[in-house]
């Protein structure tokens, strides 16, 4: 099949661990209900969502168990499992939901080992390609919780460790503790907070996934995207995808969508080139 088929290829690869995987991801965080809270509208249009995904090109998909919570994790698992090859399911533990509007940090190591074997179950594996702690818990020492990983990565159950929502600092703390292959913080073209995280990424050849990255709809009304997008002859949410993938070798967006449609327009974000003016533009905060 060529990029034709499966668009999403048309961003080229990266390396994630010794996973190799198109630029380009899905992020399965909104194939849960509203809010992120428990079950869609529709089960089955998110399990055909997430099968079109892939056959679109989006080979890395990022959930965690908090989203529904479990449920996006059991919905990847209904639309393809046995996971075809290729593709890599990057899960994240950390975070618990003791209600709609709550996402608690919970990074104690009891708690990171039930939360792993958890996302084992549901996702049907046994063993995880790249589990993420979620996020630093301001309770439990950084060490202490990615120690816990680690040994979880020594007995076999997480292939690659990846950190998320972290500081240059914790990334080096974590990194002193067990190999990184990758990132995940907040980053879009209304937001470069984590600039100094990405280029650690760039100096460490790891991956850097920008969640967020059309700002969670946002960045899809900024006035400078809107031009771009119209001069383009683009969409503004493809704008805004192609601004990330012409940023850096090391950016793996991954938009988030439950709607078909939108699938579709980001996936063909893969191919849209940038010209110097366009990102210029865009680079302006
Ligand atoms: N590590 C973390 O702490 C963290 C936090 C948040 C998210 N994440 C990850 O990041 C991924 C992406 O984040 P996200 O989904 O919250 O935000 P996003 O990708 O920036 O934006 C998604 C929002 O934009 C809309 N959208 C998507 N494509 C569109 C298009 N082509 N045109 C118009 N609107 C469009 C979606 O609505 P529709 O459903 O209607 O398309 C949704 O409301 C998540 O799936 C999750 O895996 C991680």
């Amino acid at each position: 099949m060529g990029t034709g088929d499966r668009p999403a290829a048309a961003a080229g690869t990266l390396r994630l661990g010794d996973f190799t995987v198109n630029r380009l991801g899905f992020g399965a965080m909104r194939v849960a209900g509203p809010d992120i809270w428990g079950e869609p509208r529709d089960r089955g249009a998110m399990r055909k969502l997430l099968r079109r995904a892939f056959e679109l090109g989006h080979d890395f998909f990022d959930t965690a168990d908090s989203y529904g919570p479990d449920v996006s994790e059991i919905l990847i698992a209904e639309a393809l499992h046995p996971y075809p090859a290729g593709l890599v399911v990057g899960t994240k533990g950390g975070l618990v939901r003791p209600s709609r509007h709550r996402w608690d940090e919970s990074g104690h190591p009891d708690h990171l080992r039930r939360a792993l074997d958890g996302s084992l179950k549901r996702l049907r594996l046994e063993r995880i390609d790249l589990y993420q702690f979620h996020a630093p818990d301001p309770r439990v020492p950084y060490a202490e919780s990615l120690g816990a990983l680690a040994e979880l990565q020594r007995a076999g159950k997480i292939r690659h460790l990846g950190v998320s929502n972290v500081s240059v600092k914790q990334l080096e703390q974590a990194r002193r503790i067990a190999p990184i292959v990758s990132v995940q913080n907040e980053h879009n073209v209304e937001n470069r907070e984590s600039d100094d995280v990405l280029a650690a990424c760039e100096r460490l050849g790891i991956a850097f996934v920008p969640w967020f990255p059309l700002g969670a709809g946002r960045a899809l009304r900024s006035a400078k995207v809107r031009r771009v997008a119209a001069r383009l002859g683009a969409t503004p949410a493809q704008a805004a995808l192609a601004w990330l993938l012409a940023r850096s070798p090391v950016i793996l967006p991954i938009p988030g969508t439950g709607s078909m449609s939108h699938l579709e327009e980001n996936a063909a974000a893969a191919a849209l080139k940038l010209s110097t003016e366009d990102l210029a533009e865009l680079n302006r905060a």
